[in-house]
């Protein structure tokens, strides 16, 4: 059986140690094997017996604690690390890795393992900002060792300004990331447009369309955990912004044919999963339209077919469209393909009730200008996203 893959959390003595609780529990609800060291002023703040009983493991506090397993355990710990997380990360910490301290379990343990250690820092914004922590920051950076930005706000000292530490499930999808087995993407520039558009008629009032942007931004994170570098140029939505993707925000379709024109010449895949306006109102009107007693009509003229565009300026990216059909699903959308030299085409029947728009769920053909066709069963928009890559990535 294979066995699972193993996160060794390291926790120190800051007052964030609390979050790190949540960091533990969802990994865990991951299926990983979470292993935590703490240090000994992280256990004033924090039982270890709360980690114990979230990650279902002995914690670690002391290098000389009983019992002793028959193996080291600071260097079976290190090995059996697949990632190395310190999250909260004192400056006291990252001051002993940079200058080769290994004084206790944690910093001993993080000087003997081979994994990708991660820090995420959290302290008061005056030690953030302090000059010797800074160049331990840049020390580790430059050795290989990766960071999660602190946000900034108000801390819980009172101050306001850089300090503290993300939400777990930022640092957590941080981690997965680093876990993803398949890194078919790096090196690889990919950019994808998720979400609707919006054209304007008046100051208060506007049209769209009924697209969440949950499966382009399901693209964009696969693509990033595959190791690609990611541009998501998004309309309107609810999802939140995704760790390490360059989002660009847009409203209109004029908007994001431009944001995904700027970086088109050097992307190496293109997937447009966005819901564009194909069309907007003949004139904005610089005022509320007042309410009268009989009929309002507008006349609408024909936006940018940005996809189209893209097709014609196409040189050795691979284009990806989608094709959100009512009828004559197939036909329709190798239709496109065709029309627009698009490389693949993601078609999908909008009618069915349990997929597509706002559901969790998709159910697509995945069409290829060879004119291969892929039928692929109801599965959740995340791997629709891996089956995706996975044939594009086949088919190079
Ligand atoms: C209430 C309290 C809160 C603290 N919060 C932080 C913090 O957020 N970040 C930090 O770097 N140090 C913080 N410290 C200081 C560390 O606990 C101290 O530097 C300690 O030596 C860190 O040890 P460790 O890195 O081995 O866990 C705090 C101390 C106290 C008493």
């Amino acid at each position: 059986m294979k066995e699972n893959k193993c996160v060794v959390l390291g926790v120190t003595g800051g007052i964030a140690v609390y979050k790190a609780l949540d960091i533990a529990s969802s990994l865990r609800k991951k299926d990983i094997d979470v292993r935590v060291i703490m240090t000994k002023s992280a256990t004033e703040f924090v039982a270890p017996l709360t980690f114990q009983a979230i990650s279902q493991n002995l914690v670690t506090t002391d290098m000389f604690q009983e019992p002793k397993a028959w193996e080291i355990q600071h260097i079976s710990l290190a090995q059996r690390a697949d990632v190395f997380l310190v999250a909260p990360a004192t400056a006291n910490i990252i001051g002993k890795v940079a200058n080769g301290i290994a004084d206790d379990m944690l910093s001993t343990t993080i000087m003997a393992t081979n994994a990708k250690v991660i820090f995420a820092p959290a302290m008061n914004t005056g030690m953030y900002n302090n000059r010797i922590v800074q160049g331990n920051l840049e020390k580790l950076k430059k050795l290989g060792y990766e960071f999660i930005e602190p946000d900034s706000g108000r801390l819980a000292c009172g101050d306001v300004g850089k300090g503290k530490l993300p939400a777990p499930e930022i640092i957590v999808e941080k981690v997965m990331s680093e876990l993803y087995d398949k890194k078919d993407l790096i090196n690889k520039k990919v950019i994808v447009s998720a979400g609707p558009t919006r054209t304007d008629i008046d100051p208060v009032r506007f049209l769209t369309n009924r697209s969440t942007g949950k499966m382009g931004y399901e693209i964009a994170k696969e693509a990033r955990d595959r190791g690609a570098e990611v541009i998501l140029v998004s309309g309107p939505t609810n999802e939140k912004k995704p760790y390490g993707i360059d989002v660009i925000d847009v409203k209109t379709n004029e908007e994001m044919l431009n944001a995904i024109i700027n970086h088109y010449d050097d992307a190496d895949i293109v997937v447009k999963a966005a819901a564009v306006a194909d069309y907007k109102a003949k004139e904005v009107s610089s005022q509320k339209i007042k309410k009268g007693d009989g009929d309002l009509s507008l006349d609408f003229v024909r936006d940018n077919d940005i996809l189209m565009l893209l097709g014609k300026k196409k040189k050795n990216q691979i284009l990806v469209g989608f094709a959100a059909e009512s009828q004559n699903v197939i036909e329709n959308a190798k239709g496109k393909l065709d029309r627009k030299n698009l490389d693949y085409i993601v078609a999908n029947d909008i009618t069915s009730k349990d997929t597509g728009f706002g559901s969790q769920d998709n159910r697509v053909s995945i069409i290829s200008k060879n004119g291969d066709i892929t039928t692929l069963e109801k599965m959740n928009k995340k791997e629709v996203a891996r089956n995706l890559f996975d044939m594009i990535m086949e088919k190079r």
